[in-house]
């Protein structure tokens, strides 16, 4: 999974790179394709439950699941792009919302919210925590800052299939749910709307988009449980170095 997820990593170094003002959607996606089988592995989300790409690339009131398409990246879009990477049987699965040029003092909140929510929940993750006690975390920061978690998609246990058991719910209660245990792996992953919580499900059959039509971030990361922390397989490294 480590080796997976470095495949991944590296894959969102070649997005950051492709993302400017007049790039289709799609031709990100189709290089990013090509990134991950010229090192030897498969888009995990292509043919999932019949998804037709490698990546989903959800742009501004789009909250997860937009599918490449033919429009246009513009100044001022912000772009949510989420990928799995599946290599010699495992996966791993992360996301990261980008920003194309200048964009309105709130929506950089709502991005680094969403992204501080990620890993103040992984800095909690460890043997014999409840998974409770993490979606409470990310659900406390995320309205402290005056935006709203989806609650209709969660986080999941991932591996040798890209969804396992447990749910992650980025809400929660402490002290309830899911106590963790040494080895499990999880990919964490807020997904935070401006406005309300609420989303609808587009005609396209994917695409989730926030009722009020206001932006939407999301961030992810695949992590292992261990004794005294989590380990973080996935990483923003290609993305911010
Ligand atoms: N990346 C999504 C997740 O985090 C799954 C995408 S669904 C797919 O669970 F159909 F696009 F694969
Ligand atoms: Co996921």
């Amino acid at each position: 999974m480590k080796e997976s997820a470095e495949i991944l990593s590296k894959t969102f170094g070649l997005i950051k790179q492709l993302i400017r003002p007049g790039v289709k959607t799609s031709e990100i996606d189709a290089e990013a394709e090509k990134f991950i089988r010229i090192h030897g592995a498969v888009p995990s989300f292509k043919g999932y439950q019949n998804y037709p790409a490698s990546l989903c690339i959800s742009v501004n009131e789009q909250v997860v699941h937009g599918i490449p398409s033919q429009y246009k990246l513009k100044e001022g879009d912000i772009v949510s792009v989420d990928g799995g990477v599946f290599y010699e049987g495992y996966h791993s699965d992360m996301a990261y919302t980008f920003v194309i040029g200048s964009i309105p003092p709130i929506t950089q909140k709502l991005i680094s919210t969403t992204k501080e929510a990620l890993y103040l929940a992984i800095e909690k993750i460890k043997e014999g925590v409840r998974l409770g006690d993490i979606g409470y975390i990310i659900q406390q920061h995320v309205e402290r800052n005056g935006f709203s978690v989806v609650r209709d998609l969660v986080g999941h246990g991932i591996g040798k299939t890209l969804h396992e058991a447990p749910q992650v719910p980025n809400y929660g209660t402490r002290g309830k749910g899911v106590i963790l245990k040494e080895g499990m792996t999880l990919a964490v992953e807020p997904m935070v709307n401006m406005g309300k919580r609420h989303v609808y499900i587009a005609k396209d059959g994917w695409t989730v988009v926030t009722t009020d039509g206001l932006p939407s971030a999301h961030f992810e990361h695949t992590v292992v449980v261990r004794k005294n922390e989590a380990e973080i397989l996935t990483s923003y490294k290609y993305i911010e170095n």
